[in-house]
């Protein structure tokens, strides 16, 4: 079987892409396809490099029973878009922010999460940070609805 690679970025890397990448690799694992897909995440700041995911983050996510804890965020390189088949954005802040990394030959590369989603969901993810509790659930169902949709999409590439 093929593999792919795919690898989620927001701001911060410590609410958004982290939940979106424990969500990714759940679906990834129950589907069998684990060594097949492989799952990252990264921020396009600096800010919070090396810490865990914001503790509202991770309550949420362990209520819907992913652990994110052991994740630490990072920043994305120009050199991840050699590594990763796909580099999949929150909003398009990150897409802006991904453009001025990203050598011309990866633009291609640049998704937005909720393309992958069915239709009549919003466009983005949008940032949680700043927000309530209730934030941190929508991106989960946001990225729950989208994950789905893009293991699908991914799907004919592992056995193309
Ligand atoms: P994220 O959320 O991009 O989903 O990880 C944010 C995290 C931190 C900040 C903004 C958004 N911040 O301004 O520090």
């Amino acid at each position: 079987m093929k593999k792919v690679s795919v690898c989620f970025v927001c701001l911060g890397n410590i609410c958004r892409s982290p939940t979106a990448e424990a969500v990714m690799r759940r679906l990834v694992d129950e589907a069998g396809l684990t060594g097949s897909v492989d799952v990252d995440s990264a921020g396009t700041g600096d800010w919070h490099i090396g810490e865990a995911p914001d503790e509202r983050a991770q309550r949420a996510g362990s209520l819907r029973g992913y652990d994110l804890a052991r994740l630490r965020a990072r920043q994305i390189e120009a050199a991840d878009f050699g590594r990763f088949d796909l580099i999949v954005a929150m909003d398009d802040a990150n897409v802006t922010a991904l453009h001025s990394v990203c050598p011309a030959s990866g633009r291609d590369k640049i998704r937005l999460l909720m393309e992958f989603a069915p239709q009549g969901e919003s466009r983005v993810v949008a940032d949680p940070y700043f927000g309530g509790d209730a934030g941190f659930d929508t991106v989960l169902d946001q990225c729950e609805a989208a994950c789905a949709g893009l293991l699908a999409a991914l799907r004919p590439q592992l056995v193309g």
